[in-house]
């Protein structure tokens, strides 16, 4: 194992990985690769929680890992400038070093879909970037892949090009200055339904939309957020309530961040 990798609760490690590269790829949104051990224990739908590099934040910050290449030990981050950790993150130069602890949560489950399954996968935002290691390894499989993405308007939209050498997507902006004007829901409602599997990530809203409209799926997936402290389930900063039960929660860090349609309330 590399020296500057180790064990810590379970399958959780710290790790000092590297920046390869790290470039902006829409306004305010950046794609950072990062080379390390741990990328081979990585799987769709985890996230890494990433030392801030800087002694006044004290607090990690969680971000998907949103490609995983075992081959070469890298993985692809996409993340939004939203405060000054994320902007810290952004000045990071090739060659760079990263605190990071990972992989971690459960990510989604992919096991059973084989050749012809239908999926369907919709994201928003900055939501978007889990999904496509989940393309990638379904399509890999021949699974048939239908994408949804919503965004708020034409200069946000992300991803696009690479989600559709996986899956035939439709995107969507609030504001109609890029494909087809609404939300996700206006083309999810044309669909007929028949889909095996959905795997979701975005934001709130589009969050409890696919848990209503999917809540008797069987294999419907949402991958939500919330705000993270210790991000590997001993502080209870991430609980979310499980429906009918004043006692029982779930930690998004740790029991998520990918749950079953209708097992938390949104
Ligand atoms: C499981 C998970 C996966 C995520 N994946 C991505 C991703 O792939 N790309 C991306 O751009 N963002 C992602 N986020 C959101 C990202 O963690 C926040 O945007 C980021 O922590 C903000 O940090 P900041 O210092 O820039 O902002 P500040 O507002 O300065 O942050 C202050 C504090 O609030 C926390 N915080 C703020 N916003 C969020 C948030 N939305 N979720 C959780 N904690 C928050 C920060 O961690 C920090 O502790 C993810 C969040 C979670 C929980
Ligand atoms: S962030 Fe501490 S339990 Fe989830």
């Amino acid at each position: 194992m590399n020296p500057n990798c180790k064990k810590r609760m379970g399958a959780i490690r710290l790790e000092t990985m590297k920046v390869v590269s790290q470039q902006e790829i829409a306004p305010a949104i950046f794609e950072l690769l990062l080379q390390g051990e741990m990328v081979e224990a990585m799987k769709a739908g985890q996230f890494l929680h990433l030392r801030v590099p800087d002694d006044a934040h004290l607090l990690r910050r969680p971000i998907s890992i949103s490609s995983i290449d075992k081959a070469n030990k890298q993985c692809r981050l996409i993340y939004r400038i939203e405060g000054s950790g994320t902007a810290i993150f952004s000045t990071l130069k090739t060659g760079d070093s990263l605190d990071v602890m990972g992989p971690q949560g459960n990510g989604f489950d992919l096991s059973d879909l084989e050749q012809h399954s239908r999926v369907l996968l919709v994201g928003g935002g900055i939501g978007v970037p889990p999904l496509l290691e989940v393309a990638k390894q379904l399509h890999e499989r021949g699974v048939d892949v239908t994408t949804v993405l919503g965004f708020a308007t034409k200069d946000a939209v992300i991803l696009e090009d690479e989600l559709s050498q996986y899956s035939k997507v439709f995107v969507t902006t609030d504001d109609g200055s890029y494909g087809i004007k609404g939300n996700v829901s206006v083309v999810i409602k044309k669909f007929d339904n028949e889909f095996d599997a959905i795997y979701s990530c975005g934001a709130p809203g589009m969050m409890k939309y696919i848990n209503q409209t999917f809540s008797d799926h069987p294999r419907a997936y949402l991958s939500l957020e919330s705000r993270m402290a210790c991000g590997m389930g001993a502080c209870y900063a991430c609980v979310l309530k499980v429906p009918e039960s004043e006692t029982v929660s779930q930690r998004v860090c740790e029991d998520g961040p990918v749950f079953k349609t209708g097992t938390v309330v949104l």
